[in-house]
Parts: C-alpha cells; sequence; structure tokens
C-alpha cells in the first residue's frame, strides 16, 4: 500500500512527456529557409534583409528603411523633411518603437517616463473622447491625451513558486488630457517586426486547419483562428497582413493618413474636434503618405529576414529541444510551416520556423486584461537576440517577464499544463530548455 502511494507520488512529480521530439534536421539552424538573414553585428540581428532578397528589390528595401526609421514631423518644414504627423501620436517613427526593427518596452515601473517606450494602451471600446488608443503626445498646441504609468504592484500573480514573485503590473494613466480615461484598457508592447513578410506568407488554409475551438481532440487545448485563419499579427491577431499593421500604425500610432485610413486626423475622435479642425488645416490635399511610400515601408519591414541559428545543434540545445516538446510547448509553439504564394515570390515555397501555431489561446486569469484572456502564440525566433537587439529584453504581451523563466510561468489556462511540466523539470534539463530557447 506504501509502496503504492510512493509510485504514485513519483509519477505526479515527473509527468510523462507530453510529446517525443521529432529528429533533429539540420535545416533547422535556417528558420526562414533560403529567406534566412546572416547576423554580422548582434545589435543588427532583425535589421538584415532576407538572404534571398533579389539584387532588383534593394533599392526600395533601403527607401523602406529611410521612411521606418526617420522621424516625421509636424510640417510644414522644407525638404527633405517628412511631414504631417499628429496632432496626436504615439511616435515619430516606426523604429522608435520598435528599436532596431525589434521590440518596445514597458514604462519603468513608477516612472512618469516622457520619452517613446513602444507600449501601448488601447481601449476596450471605442471610447469618447479618447478614441482607440492613447495617445502620450501632440503637436505644439494641442494636448496630448495623458500618460501610460506602471505602478508598482501590490498584487502577486503569475506563479512564481519556487522561481521568486512575479507581480502583475498595475496600470493607470496620468495627467489625462481630455477629461475621465475609461478604465479598461489593454496594455501592448511593439514586438519585433523582422520574419513577418514569411508569416504573412503563411496560408490562411494551413492556419485554420491546426485550429481546434472546441478542443475536439480533448488535449485541453484549443487554439481559435482569426478571421479564418487570415488574422495573425499583433497579441491578439487581429490583423492580416504586414500591410494593414503598418497602414494601422501610420493613422493610429502616428496620425500619418494613407489611402486605406485617408481622415488627416489619426486618432482625434468625435468630440475632439479641435484637433480634427487642427489637422484639416495642416492638410495638403491628398494623404500623406502616397502609395509608393507606404509600399517601401511595407517591402522593407516583410523583407526583414529571421536570423540563422549558428548554436542549433550544441548537446545541451538539443537536449533543451527535447525537453521543450516532452513538456508540450509545442502544442502552441508548432514549430514550423511552409510558406505559400506571397507579393514577393522569392519568400513563398519556404519551410520556416517560428514556433508558433498563430492560433489564440486562452492564457488563464494573470494574463488577462480588459480584451479577455486569449493572446496568440508568438513566434519564439529571435527570442535570444532580444537583450543585443533592444538594450532590454522582456517578453509577454505588455513585457511583464524579465527572464524567459518568468515567461513560461506565467503562462497558465490552456498552457497551464505545459507550465507545470516546465516547473518539474530537473535544473539541468531547465537550463537546457533555456539554452534552446535562447538559440531560437
Ligand atoms: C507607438 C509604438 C509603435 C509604432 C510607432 C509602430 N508600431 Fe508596430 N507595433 C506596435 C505594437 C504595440 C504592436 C502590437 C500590436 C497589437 O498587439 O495589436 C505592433 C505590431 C507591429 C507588427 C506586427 C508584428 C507581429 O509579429 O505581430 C508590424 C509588422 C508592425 N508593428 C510594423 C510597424 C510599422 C511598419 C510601423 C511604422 C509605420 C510601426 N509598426 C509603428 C507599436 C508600434
Ligand atoms: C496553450 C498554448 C501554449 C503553450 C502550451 C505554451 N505556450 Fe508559450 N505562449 C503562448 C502564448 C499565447 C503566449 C503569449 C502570452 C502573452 O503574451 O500574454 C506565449 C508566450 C511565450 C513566451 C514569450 C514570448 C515573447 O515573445 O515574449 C515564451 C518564451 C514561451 N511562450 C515559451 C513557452 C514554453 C517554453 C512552453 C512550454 C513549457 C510554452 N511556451 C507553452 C502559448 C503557449
Amino acid at each position: 500500500m506504501r509502496r503504492l502511494t510512493i509510485l504514485i507520488l513519483l509519477a505526479a512529480a515527473s509527468p510523462a512527456p507530453v510529446a517525443a521530439a521529432p529528429p533533429f534536421d539540420p535545416a533547422e539552424a535556417l528558420p526562414g529557409g533560403a529567406a534566412t538573414a546572416a547576423v554580422d553585428d548582434a545589435s543588427a540581428a532583425f535589421a538584415r534583409p532576407v538572404g534571398n532578397l533579389p539584387e532588383a528589390e534593394r533599392a526600395r528595401f533601403l527607401l523602406g528603411a529611410r521612411y521606418f526609421y526617420t522621424r516625421w514631423v509636424a510640417g510644414p518644414a522644407p525638404a527633405p523633411a517628412l511631414t504631417g504627423v499628429g496632432p496626436l501620436y504615439n511616435a515619430l517613427s516606426c523604429e522608435q518603437c520598435h528599436r532596431n526593427d525589434g521590440r518596445g518596452r514597458p514604462p519603468a515601473l513608477g516612472v512618469d517616463e516622457t520619452e517613446v517606450t513602444g507600449a501601448i494602451a488601447r481601449f476596450a471600446a471605442l471610447s469618447a473622447p479618447y478614441g482607440a488608443q492613447l495617445q502620450d503626445f501632440a503637436i505644439g498646441g494641442q494636448a496630448a491625451e495623458g500618460r501610460l504609468i506602471r505602478s508598482p504592484a501590490p498584487v502577486s500573480g503569475g506563479s512564481g513558486g519556487g522561481f521568486g514573485a512575479v507581480n502583475a503590473p498595475v496600470w493607470r494613466i496620468g495627467a489625462p488630457g481630455y477629461g475621465p480615461v475609461p478604465a479598461a484598457i489593454s496594455v501592448v508592447i511593439a514586438p519585433q517586426v523582422n520574419g513577418v513578410g514569411l508569416i504573412d506568407a503563411i496560408p490562411a488554409a494551413a492556419i485554420r486547419a491546426a485550429a481546434d475551438p472546441d478542443d475536439r481532440d480533448g488535449d485541453g487545448i484549443s487554439g481559435v483562428a482569426v478571421a479564418g485563419g487570415a488574422g495573425r499579427f499583433g497579441w491578439r491577431a487581429a490583423q492580416a497582413s504586414v500591410e494593414g499593421q503598418a497602414a494601422r500604425a501610420l493613422a493610429l500610432d502616428m496620425g500619418l493618413s494613407t489611402a486605406r485610413y485617408p481622415n488627416h486626423w489619426g486618432d482625434c475622435a468625435e468630440a475632439q474636434q479641435a484637433c480634427r479642425m487642427r489637422a484639416r488645416a495642416g492638410a495638403a490635399a491628398a494623404v500623406e503618405i502616397d502609395g509608393t511610400i507606404l509600399d517601401a515601408i511595407v517591402q522593407y519591414t516583410a523583407n526583414l529576414g529571421p536570423p540563422a541559428r549558428p548554436d542549433a545543434a550544441r548537446p545541451d540545445v538539443l537536449a533543451g529541444r527535447a525537453a521543450f516538446h516532452g513538456a508540450g510547448c509545442a502544442q502552441c509553439h508548432t514549430p514550423s510551416h511552409v510558406t505559400g504564394p506571397n507579393a514577393y515570390p522569392w519568400l513563398s515555397g519556404q519551410t520556416i520556423w517560428p514556433y508558433s501555431d498563430f492560433l489564440l489561446h486562452d492564457m488563464g486569469e494573470g494574463l488577462g486584461d480588459a480584451g479577455g484572456q486569449e493572446w496568440r502564440t508568438p513566434a519564439l525566433w529571435g527570442l535570444g537576440r532580444h537583450g543585443a537587439v533592444n538594450g532590454h529584453a522582456q517578453y509577454l504581451h505588455d513585457g511583464r517577464a524579465e527572464t524567459l523563466s518568468e515567461a513560461v510561468l506565467w503562462h497558465g489556462g490552456e498552457a497551464a499544463r505545459a507550465r507545470d511540466a516546465f516547473r518539474a523539470l530537473s535544473p539541468v534539463d531547465r537550463d537546457a530548455l533555456l539554452a534552446f530557447l535562447s538559440s531560437l
């Protein structure tokens, strides 16, 4: 009897692996297939073009880089300044949020930051008088909407158990410029943008095929496809294409109009009439970003390659790969996909290794916010390079996790089993799993 109890306890302490790892394929060292980027400089690891970018596309890529990095001005200003930003905005360039084509960060704890961080507060519903999101900057003479502040948190959340306490961030909006701010907000940081052209090229049907909204296979994991598998960008897969994401960023984050978002006033709401009038008065007849500029921005962003993995076959990395599969991480972080037809033909027909199913999963209460508990599985490629690229390494949708372990321990809901399996790993296996993540 006693023996039986001990056996049961042992079985509970070291759960059986969910899945055995498939044999290592040397092609895994090239996560973008022929489109993998060579890395010559750690801080520019996300800023290099796909390895197979045709020579004839280089000029457009470099033009797009200029628009991605240059800070726009309110205008009017002499050429070659890029004018028309605002009246309300979050940043003056894509790169202020996507630093070095990498990710943004949340504001530092308890600090009323006056710089661009790359975090955005969204309102749960389109909200009068603030519109879709909080703009923390405005052009001269116009009031900004307020500032996003991360308070030191009294609530202990996550699953620190044994790994140190992890606090859920508590958000507040300081210095509101247009009256009371809606309480229901959702905060997200800018993710890295490299590899997005390859993700764009995954057929919607392939993403949809892996969805299991009613958990028919009974594995406790019910992925939901957004817009029939078309939705894949943003932390909730709300956007279907790089172009859609770029045009939306131009409109809401920078106050720049395109054919897709022709209003010059960006996110100035109906109630912010003075803001709308400022925008109209300052505007030229046409949209601020014409088709050629948008096209260059999109071509540039879509053709930033995922970096090569020089350490893919290192023994500890391979042990970590086995532990990753064994813990069930690959049930959502699907290792590979094959790209289909795309606007950039050289990006199609590639076997790519982003480690995501691009589906939404209920990640538990700890990660939930005004928008719910469902998040899109993020791609894990480049994971070990954020520190060198951004000068910080902060993970999860709001950047709350400062280490990879912390990011995994925040997993709950459908990922609770995988998190528990991670926790139950021996220290050696856990370190190997973390080495594998960093090698991606
Ligand atoms: C104010 C900060 C900010 C600026 C400026 C900004 N972005 Fe973003 N970007 C974000 C955030 C935040 C997200 C995540 C959005 C979400 O979860 O819905 C994002 C997501 C993206 C994504 C999707 C990445 C993925 O894997 O899901 C792309 C592509 C992108 N941005 C491109 C651009 C381009 C191009 C520009 C300039 C035209 C730009 N961004 C400007 C903050 C910004
Ligand atoms: C049920 C699906 C699911 C499973 C299983 C799962 N994940 Fe995740 N993972 C997600 C989602 C969704 C997020 C994004 C959550 C957020 O940002 O709030 C995420 C985020 C992450 C991140 C942070 C990525 C970033 O860009 O900030 C890491 C690292 C990670 N997962 C590793 C793992 C590991 C290791 C395992 C196995 C122990 C695992 N995941 C199992 C769905 C899953």
